[in-house]
């Protein structure tokens, strides 16, 4: 499905009936990385999976891009499709624009998963490293952006097993447009630091993280939970930092328990 939203279209799925659970992806991958949570939710809840802008199926204008707009296009949809409130789960990138939609729209979220993501902002290495990357995009494509993020997203266990799984992440990440990838690169750099939030995030809150996470590791998921008010911690084993396409039945396990001690 698509709707025009700020002025771009917008790639969305939304299926179920329910309680919303709204999916924010990875950078730099797209709404089809929540296919195994969307087979195991759709039973129980409406599951909506996006493509944020510069993904996917979606339009990736040649400009400025930020996680607050980021948070505009996810809130523009919601009203779009007549969404009051929803439990919100992002991983990653998806992690990093919860907090912009936090600060920006509190009263939208009835509940937060916070996954393999962190609230502090790029030190002034990891700005350089964005602006290195973007630099390889425009030279060599998404494919040289695929070699150095594989090893990165997935454990060396997946890497080695699971040809399949390194392939369909392989394609996700080939299918973004340049203009999406160099957008997300500035976005994130720009990004502040959301570590003073933490004590203002009033609603439930799952924080989750693999074991093997090395962009993202435990310590930033421990700080985060130790932070947030009514926060708990999950850590996924034999998982790195793609945890729900790695333990998709763990990852959807955590959302069930969650939602049902929210709801309780
Ligand atoms: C992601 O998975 O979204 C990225 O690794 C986040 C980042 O580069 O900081």
């Amino acid at each position: 499905m698509h709707a025009q939203i700020n002025g771009i279209s917008l790639a969305f799925n939304d299926q179920g009936t329910g309680l919303p659970i709204v999916f924010l992806h990875a950078f730099p991958l797209n709404r089809t990385m929540w296919a195994d949570q969307e087979n195991g939710l759709v039973s129980r809840f409406r599951v909506i999976s996006i493509d944020l802008r510069g993904h996917g199926e979606s339009d990736a204008p040649l400009w400025r891009y930020t996680l607050d707009q980021a948070a505009d296009d996810v809130i523009g949809l919601l009203d779009h499709l007549l969404i009051r409130q929803a439990i919100f789960v992002g991983l990653s990138m998806g992690g990093y624009i919860l907090f912009a939609l936090y600060r920006r729209y509190a009263d939208r979220v009835k509940g937060l998963v916070l996954a393999n993501t962190r609230a502090q902002a790029d030190t002034a290495e990891g700005k350089d490293a964005r602006f290195q990357m973007a630099q390889t995009a425009y030279k060599n494509g998404p494919s040289a952006i695929a070699d150095i993020m594989i090893p990165k997203l997935l454990s060396p266990a997946s890497i080695q097993a699971r040809p399949e799984l390194v392939r369909r992440v392989r394609m996700m990440i080939e299918g973004n447009h340049i203009s999406g990838i160099a957008g997300d690169l500035m976005a994130m750099a720009e990004r502040p630091d959301s570590t003073p939030l933490l004590q203002q995030i009033t609603c439930p809150t799952q924080v989750i993280v693999g074991e093997l996470d090395l962009p993202t590791p435990p310590s930033d998921a421990k700080l985060m939970a130790d932070q947030i008010p009514n926060a708990s911690l999950a850590v996924i084993p034999a998982a790195a930092h793609l945890s729900n396409l790695e333990q998709p039945d763990l990852f959807n396990d955590l959302i069930r328990t969650f939602v049902s001690t929210m709801t309780r």
